[in-house]
């Protein structure tokens, strides 16, 4: 076997065993590079005849060509391997079932409470809020209830000293609110309460309500009813009645409370455990603004006039979602909470 034979059978062996581009780069400086044996072997031809020369110096073109599309063909087949691996591990398979991610919802008090807020908002009212931990000068003195007033009874609560006191309604904020702001007022405040009450079907230690405020000049119990109109077809849908029940507040004067024909049962009260039988169902309570109110809180009650109104929130859920028990609304049990959320819980 000729040299040229030998090189040539070599280099395609060593070629077809090539698994990267560095080995075949590695064969091209080998066979062909400036040092390589086909360059040697070009070189050794200065010892030859000049009548050989020609025909060699062909043969050894002719190989090197041989040689160099044997590289690039290798290099591409390589490349194109390499290619083909590698879309296949990245292939996704669109068959394989997602993971699913179970996405939140509002809990039905903020959804509740939410819709009140916007109803209120659209009809002009801010938002304030107050401490959850107040003074017993807001939570009661500024309220017309004075120390051992009897209507303090049905607002028993934790003291952390004498004058101190976790606030048993959102009614502060209407005596924080005058004392920074003079008329016109037209505030609500949403907000956590508490009360030294049992927790039952119907009552929670930690309650949530949302108080109303309006103080301007000639407003009358009309602007309260037409108010309070305005949320319970918002809140309970269009043709729910609204009935005032006088009542008593000491910080207002006339005072109401105020029901809702029922949801339940449209009002005519028939088999109805929920207004048991009445057709209607308290869930705020309101009144004008007591002139001695204002005038605690600085304002001229002989020029300005105002109402005033507290929502149980959690009632006002009950009812719109027809809800028996209260304490559904804070064991978050999701198979409840489920419910108020199209599903996506
Ligand atoms: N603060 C009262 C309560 O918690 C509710 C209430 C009644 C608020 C009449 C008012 C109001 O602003 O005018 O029982």
């Amino acid at each position: 076997m000729d040299a040229l034979t030998s090189i040539r059978e070599q280099s395609l062996e060593a070629l077809e065993s090539a698994a990267s581009e560095a080995e075949i780069e590695q064969l091209r400086v080998r066979i062909l590079g400036r040092k390589g044996e086909l360059t040697a072997i070009l070189r050794g031809m200065g010892q030859m005849s000049a009548e050989e020369r020609p025909a060699f110096g062909q043969k050894v073109n002719a190989l090197r060509e041989e040689i160099e599309s044997a590289l690039q063909e290798k290099s591409a087949a390589l490349e194109s391997a390499q290619k083909g691996a590698r879309i296949k591990a990245e292939t996704l398979d669109i068959s394989v079932p997602g993971t699913a991610q179970p996405l939140g919802a509002a809990h039905p008090l903020m959804s509740t409470m939410g819709k009140m807020v916007k109803t209120f908002v659209r009809m002009g009212f801010s938002v304030e809020e107050g401490p959850e931990i107040e003074l017993d000068r807001f939570n009661f003195e500024l309220l017309n209830m004075p120390k051992n007033h009897p209507a303090r009874d049905a607002q028993d609560t934790l003291y952390f000293s004498e004058n101190i006191l976790l606030r048993t309604h959102t009614s502060p904020v209407q005596a924080r609110t005058m004392l920074k702001q003079k008329p016109p007022i037209r505030i609500i405040c949403p907000g956590r309460v508490y009360r030294a009450d049992e927790l039952d079907l119907t009552h929670s230690p930690a309650f949530i309500q949302c108080e109303g405020l309006v103080i301007d000049e000639g407003i009358t119990m009309a602007d309260l009813k037409g108010t309070l109109a305005v949320f319970a077809s918002e809140v309970f849908g269009e043709g729910v009645r609204l009935r005032f029940r006088p009542s008593f507040f000491p910080f207002t004067e006339p005072s109401a409370e105020v029901d809702v024909s029922c949801p339940a049962c449209g009002g005519s009260g028939e088999n109805c455990r929920v207004c048991k039988g009445t057709g209607w169902v308290e869930v705020l309570g309101a009144g004008m603004v007591n002139p001695r109110v204002l005038e605690m809180c600085g304002i001229d009650s002989a020029k300005y006039t105002g109402f005033a109104f507290g929502i149980g929130v959690e009632r006002t859920a009950m009812l719109k979602y027809n809800v028996p028990d209260m304490r559904l609304f804070y064991e978050n049990d999701r198979r409840f909470l489920a419910q108020f959320s199209k599903g996506r819980l």
